[in-house]
Parts: structure tokens; C-alpha cells; sequence
């Protein structure tokens, strides 16, 4: 049977459908091309890519013994400072199992409470600074960068990047913020033109040549100075074998691995942060909630923030639930067939072997079929009172065995987080009219979102 056609906008001859997308806000463009065009729809980019969002096909796609995670154009630009880390890696690359063999008992429940007290050490400096400048405007997603990126270096390799106590940025933090700026821009420009833009493509490398020797610098310290007592991914990555094969992860592999913590920890979390500060200022009534919760769990553990209990936090886990799943930080995934002969999907569209296909997280956290008729609202209550939420519909943190590793990780720092700035500080929103406006990189955050921040108590 002939396979049924993909629908696509109009090609034009020379950029094809590079004029649909708008590039400083292509998520917005691939979801408005989704309302017009379906849950299946493709464009000729840089190379051709099917997009997907219906909670059928996104069922079909994640279907691990069908199709595998693809490396994207803009995540092979990543693999030239982040290499065959876990997150860029192929699933056929030998360092992704043994990587993953290691890695995963890191990340586990148990081994991510323990970082507790390391995850409210920059907590504590956070909401000091808050303090510090209160009733001062200043933007949410600056703060929390500073937050989810001194609490990587501190719970990965007990680095301190003592963002919260300087004006700029840290330069490993700078250095890495134009890498990924750079990568993305890199992705869509012919690779000849990369080339050509030679003074841009020796910044890169110098870049990432100080990026390396950074994480090396680190990595040698702790070889030379070892500390065993530490909790920390370093540890877990120098000590631990393969429990299979009793292999250790190489020294440029552990490098790489730096890198992908550095990238993944901290951008997407600090977005997961600053749409949830949104969203309850937008609902006063989730606020108190919120802060009812926090002053309730707090109280229970005596008023020892290392005492807190943060799997009691279960309201403020529905809010970042809720604000994961309108505005996915990590928006899209890609996968693409296994089989040489490719995929055919229910309706008869066909995938070949070696075509990109993404999963547009926004469309699909919006299905109305899945979501109902408040698909669009915010909501923290629907995680909370009993319905049935279909998992193909929901998959903020990516699917399967190339799922985010980090996931518990960012819920605990983000639960303890938001607990917190709720019970100690009163939020405003600098300007009360404020309308969400979103800022694109690899991942998405509020643009231009300022808050004032007064505490609640004196003497806090
Ligand atoms: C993978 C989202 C936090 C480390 C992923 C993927 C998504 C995602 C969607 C799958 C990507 C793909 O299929 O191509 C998020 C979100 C986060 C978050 C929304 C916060 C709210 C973190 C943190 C870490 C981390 C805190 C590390 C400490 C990773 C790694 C992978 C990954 C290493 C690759 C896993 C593999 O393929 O083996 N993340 N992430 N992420 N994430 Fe996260």
C-alpha cells in the first residue's frame, strides 16, 4: 500500500520551509503549524524533520523496541564540547551504557536526598540575596540560573561558582552560555558557512578549549586530593565501576560528563523555576496554598531546613507538574526508526530509517482530547484529585531509557526551592500586567519576567 502523504506547508524553492519558522521563536511557529496542520506534520529545515504531537502517535514514537533517540542537529553542534556524554551520546555508543550502568544508582532517590543539605546551602544564599535587596525589581530567571547553577557545581563536583556573590556571572557559567548560543546558531548554517565565519569558529574553539580545562582542573584536584565522604556525582564518576563489567568511565569521558551536567542542570531547572513563580503570581489562591503546605512541612521538621521532608511538599510538586507541562523547559525530543525498512505509523504515514521525528512537547501537554476542556489553564489540582492522566500525553522529561537522568534531581531542588521563597518571602510582580513572553535557547524561560521580593517575617 502506498504510504499516506505527511501534510506540509508550501516549500519555497531555495529555503524550503525555512520561512514557516520563526527563529527567535520556533517552538511558538511548530505549535501554531501544529494547530493548522495536525498532530503530523513535516517542513524541509536544514534537513527534512517530522513533527509529532498527538498522545497516539507520541505513544507509537515512544515505543523503544520501534524507535531509538536521535542526535539533532543542534544536539551534534553539542557533542563538539559534550561529546559522547549521556545526553549526546547514541544509544549504540559504548560509553552511553557504560555512562548510564554507573550513573544511574547516583541518581537515585536515596542518593539525591542525601545532597539535601548541599541543595540548601545555595538555597539559604539565595534567599539571603533576596533579602539583601528587597523590594528591589530584579528578573526571576537571573536568579535562579544563579541558583540551579552554583547547586550543579555544588552536589556534581563540590565546586563552588559563588554566583550569588558577585555581580557577573561566574566565566565558566559565561563561557558556557556562548557555547550553547553558538551551537545553535551553528545548527543552522551550512556546515561550509561555519567554516568560512573563521573568527566566530575560533572564539568557539577557544571556548571550549577553557571549558575542558576547567573540568580537568577539577577532575585532577580531586584525584590529587581524594574525599571519600562526599556525596557528589565527581565521586560516583572517578570511584564507581560498571557493576557488569567492573570498567571505570575514562578521564575525557568524565570531562564530557561535566559538560552535559553543566548544560542539562541547570538551564532547564531554573526554567521549571522561574514559569512556576509565574504562574502562582498569576494565582494568588495557589500562592497560599502553596504556602500553607510549605509553612505545615517546614513546622514538622522542627524548622530544620535539613529536616524538611520534601516528598510532603505534594502541592508544590503539582505546581511544577502543572508548569512542566505548559511550558516544557527541554520542549521537544527526537527519535527516529530502528529498522532499516523504517516505520509505518497508524494512518499510514511512514517514517524511514535515519528521519529525524520530534515530539513537540507543547502541543501534545495541551491535547485537548488528553487534557480536557482546560487543557489551556493552569491547574495543580488535575494531578492531585484522582483523574487519569494518559503517561503518553506527558513526557517533560524526555522517554525511556534516554528519559532525563536528572529528573529527581530537578524535582527535589525545585520542590525545596519553591517551599522555601513561598514561606519566608511576599512576591509581586514588578510590573502587575505582565504577559508571559518566551525566551529561546536550547530550552525556553520567561523573557523580561521582574519580581520584588519582600520577606514575610522580620528577623527571618
Ligand atoms: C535528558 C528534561 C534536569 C541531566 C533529558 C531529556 C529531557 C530532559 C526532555 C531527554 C532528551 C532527549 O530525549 O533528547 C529535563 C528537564 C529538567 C532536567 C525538564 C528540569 C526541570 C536535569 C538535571 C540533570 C539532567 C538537573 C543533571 C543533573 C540529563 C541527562 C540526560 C537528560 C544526563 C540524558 C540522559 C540519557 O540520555 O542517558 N532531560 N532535564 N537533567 N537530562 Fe534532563
Amino acid at each position: 500500500t502506498t504510504p499516506t502523504p505527511i501534510p506540509q506547508p508550501k516549500e519555497t524553492l531555495l529555503l524550503g520551509n525555512l520561512p514557516d519558522v520563526d527563529q527567535s521563536d520556533s517552538i511558538g511557529s511548530l505549535q501554531r503549524l501544529a494547530a493548522l496542520y495536525g498532530p503530523i506534520y513535516q517542513l524541509r529545515l536544514k534537513d527534512k524533520v517530522v513533527f509529532v504531537s498527538s498522545p497516539a502517535l507520541v505513544g507509537e514514537l515512544t515505543d523503544e523496541s520501534r524507535f531509538k533517540k536521535y542526535i539533532s542537529n543542534a544536539l551534534k553542534e553539542v557533542r563538539n564540547f559534550a561529546g559522547d556524554g549521556l545526553f549526546t551520546a547514541w544509544g549504540e555508543e559504548p560509553n552511553w551504557t557504560l555512562a548510564h550502568r554507573i550513573l544511574i544508582p547516583a541518581f537515585s532517590p536515596v542518593a539525591i536526598k542525601k545532597m539535601q543539605g548541599m541543595m540548601m546551602d545555595i538555597i539559604s544564599q539565595m534567599l539571603m540575596s533576596w533579602e539583601h535587596h528587597a523590594g528591589t525589581a530584579f528578573e526571576a530567571a537571573n536568579s535562579y540560573t544563579r541558583l540551579t547553577f552554583d547547586t550543579i557545581g555544588w552536589c556534581a563536583f563540590r565546586y563552588r561558582f559563588n554566583s550569588f556573590h558577585a555581580s557577573e556571572m561566574h566565566p565558566f557559567v559565561e563561557i558556557m552560555v556562548k557555547l550553547l548560543l553558538e551551537s545553535q546558531s551553528r545548527s543552522r548554517r551550512p556546515g561550509l558557512l561555519n567554516q568560512v565565519l573563521r573568527s566566530s569558529d575560533a572564539a568557539y574553539r577557544h571556548n571550549i578549549d577553557e571549558l575542558w580545562r576547567q573540568c580537568d582542573v577539577i577532575v585532577a584536584e580531586r584525584r590529587k586530593f581524594p574525599d571519600p565522604d562526599a556525596h557528589d556525582l565527581l565521586n560516583n564518576m572517578i570511584l564507581d565501576k560498571d557493576p557488569k563489567t567492573g570498567e571505570h568511565l575514562s578521564d575525557e569521558n568524565i570531562r564530557y560528563q561535566m559538560v552535559t551536567f553543566l548544560i542539562a542542570g541547570h538551564e532547564t531547572t531554573s526554567g521549571l523555576l522561574t514559569f512556576s513563580t509565574y504562574y502562582i503570581l498569576k494565582q494568588p489562591a495557589v500562592f497560599h496554598k502553596a504556602r500553607e503546605e510549605a509553612d505545615r512541612v517546614i513546622a514538622e521538621a522542627g524548622g530544620n531546613l535539613l529536616k524538611i521532608n520534601h516528598s510532603k511538599l505534594t502541592y508544590i510538586e503539582a505546581i511544577l507538574k502543572e508548569a512542566l507541562r505548559l511550558q516544557p523547559p527541554a520542549p521537544a525530543f527526537t527519535v527516529t526508526p530502528i529498522k532499516e525498512e523504517g516505520e509505518t505509523l497508524e494512518g499510514g504515514y511512514h517514517i524511514p530509517h535515519g528521519q529525524a521525528a520530534t515530539v513537540l512537547l507543547h502541543a501534545l501537554h495541551r491535547d485537548p482530547g488528553a487534557w480536557g476542556a482546560d487543557a489551556e489553564e493552569f491547574n495543580p489540582e488535575r494531578w492531585l484529585d484522582g483523574r487519569k492522566i494518559d503517561p503518553n500525553s506527558y513526557k517533560p522529561f524526555g522517554n525511556g531509557a534516554r528519559a532525563c537522568i536528572g529528573r529527581i534531581f530537578a524535582m527535589q531542588e525545585a520542590q525545596l526551592a519553591l517551599a522555601l521563597i513561598v514561606s519566608r518571602f511576599d512576591l509581586k510582580m514588578d510590573d502587575p500586567a505582565y504577559d508571559l513572553a518566551i525566551k529561546q535557547t536550547l530550552t525556553i524561560k520567561p523573557a523580561h519576567f521582574k519580581i520584588k521580593a519582600h520577606p514575610r517575617f522580620r528577623n527571618q
